[in-house]
């Protein structure tokens, strides 16, 4: 096979040849028999998979798969899904990263599921909820390992009426990031790893590395990016062929904006239409992007080819444009009241070795202490402060916010364009100020999407009320 990197190697591991055709992630079947009921059963259990030829890699898997079953839905349908933790000693939970649920249906670390147990989540997805959300375990500790063994997932909300020309497709693209040990295994994570977040050395897509698809010239192709990993940070650029964003986290933006590169940050999602005009290949790659690093052993984050289309000479048929309005988002309200988090990394050696601190005004997480209280239906201003010397996404459970400025060096400049988001990166040094409405009560939690640092207590209690 020409083009095979076979110097691809994961600590002396070469990976199963790339080049395989892209794998459609496979549909959670529902299992109800009225409309406006999704109803399925997820299993949460330890699998095997082959990354490497001639090895098995114990992982775990939702259904037996990883990235777990796409989940597809209507704004206004009801969601009954029973989680099953089958997945060893350990507790786990199921979050519906991104989605407007009441809290006890959240999954958040204070609502754990034993070992061995079932639970129902139940919950209504709103009419304008249209978006490209996720689900992936937030037990108490273990959330990044659980995560980075296989368990997450993309769960799609759509709208009867969309106004991306179906011609386009509609294709999801999780990205997540391998790391396996000379005999096959995933090796658990390291001082470094803790530090920076576990950054592996593939950068897997649907869970395939570098996947062919196949498109005829002139294919415009609607493509929703998540980036799943625990903590890489991916600046992105089609080789070959246009980017035009047209979402994000919580759904359509209002208009389409032309893009060179894209970076989505752990956590975040982006949806876009992508312009195959010119025959033969055009390839994913990921771009240098400097996200701060803490001592050696900086992994590559520029030069990976994530995803290979080949554009065939026969011509497309002609295909709708693109409409020039997507959806009117209607901006929050004048807030009635601001706040101030600061995130900030602490070292220190002590006689017991390094310690670290990974904090959010000066505090690590406790589950037991409320940390903001906030009320129910009030537009507040949050500003998010990084001090520190990476780049922290900020992530919020239970609504989506509006970023309306970024400030470095007493520089403000706004987002390009209006999103509701859910999850934002905020550089180092930078100050992220969004719009955020919280409409249901109840215990929240608001964190770092390095999903390390979420463990190393950079997260925070916020109860509705
Ligand atoms: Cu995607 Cu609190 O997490
Ligand atoms: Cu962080």
């Amino acid at each position: 096979h020409a083009g095979h990197d076979m110097g691809a190697t994961s600590q002396g591991t070469t990976l199963l040849p790339e080049g395989a055709a892209l794998r459609e992630l496979p549909l959670l079947a529902n299992e109800a028999r009225r409309p406006g009921l999704f109803k399925a059963r997820l299993t949460a259990e330890p699998a095997v998979a082959r990354f490497a030829e001639g090895q098995d890699t114990p992982i775990l898997a939702y259904n037996g798969q990883s990235p777990g079953p796409l989940i597809e839905a209507f704004e206004g349908d009801r969601v009954e899904i029973t989680f099953a933790n089958r997945i060893g000693e350990e507790a786990s939970t199921i979050h519906w990263h991104g989605m407007p649920v009441p809290a006890d249906q959240d999954g958040n670390p204070m609502d754990p599921v034993a070992a061995g147990t079932d639970r129902i989540y139940a919950f209504v997805l709103p009419e304008g909820s249209a978006g490209s959300y996720w689900y992936h375990p937030h037990p108490h500790g273990k959330t990044a390992e659980q995560v980075y063994r296989g368990l997450a997932g993309a769960f799609v909300v759509k709208s009867k009426v969309d106004p991306v020309p179906a011609e386009y497709g509609d294709t999801v693209l999780v990205l997540t990031d391998l790391r396996l040990a000379a005999d096959g295994s995933m090796p658990g994570n390291t001082m470094s790893d803790l530090m920076n977040g576990r950054v592996g050395d593939h950068v897997l897509v649907n869970g395939q590395k570098n996947p062919q698809l196949s498109v005829a010239e002139g294919a415009r192709r609607r493509l929703r990016l998540y980036n799943a990993t625990n903590a890489r940070f991916l600046k992105l650029a089609f080789d070959g062929a246009p980017m035009t964003i047209i979402g994000a986290d919580g759904g359509l933006i209002e208009a389409p904006v032309a893009a060179e590169d894209i970076l989505i940050g752990p956590g975040e999602r982006i949806e876009l239409v992508v312009a195959f005009d010119r025959p033969g290949p055009a390839t994913l790659k990921t771009l240098p992007y400097d996200r701060g690093w803490m001592g050696p052993g900086r992994p590559a984050d520029a030069g990976l080819t994530l995803l290979t289309v080949n554009v065939s000479q026969t011509p497309a048929e002609v295909l709708p444009p693109l409409p020039e309005r997507l959806r009117p988002i209607a901006p929050l309200p004048a807030p009635a009241r601001s706040r101030r988090l600061v995130f900030t990394e602490t070292m220190a050696m002590n006689a017991s070795g390094m310690e670290m601190g990974f904090l959010i005004n000066g505090r690590a997480f406790d589950m037991a202490r409320v940390d903001i209280v906030t009320k129910a239906g009030e537009t507040e201003l949050w500003e998010i402060v990084n001090q520190a010397d990476m780049d922290h996404p900020f992530h919020v459970h239970g609504t989506q916010f509006q970023v309306i400025a970024h400030e470095r060096d007493g520089t403000v400049s706004k987002p390009r364009y209006l999103a509701w988001k859910d999850t934002v990166n905020v550089a180092r040094g930078e100050t992220v100020r969004l719009l955020l409405r919280q409409e249901r009560p109840g215990p929240r939690m608001y964190h770092c999407h390095i999903l390390e640092h979420e463990q190393l207590g950079m997260m925070g209690v916020l109860d509705v009320q």
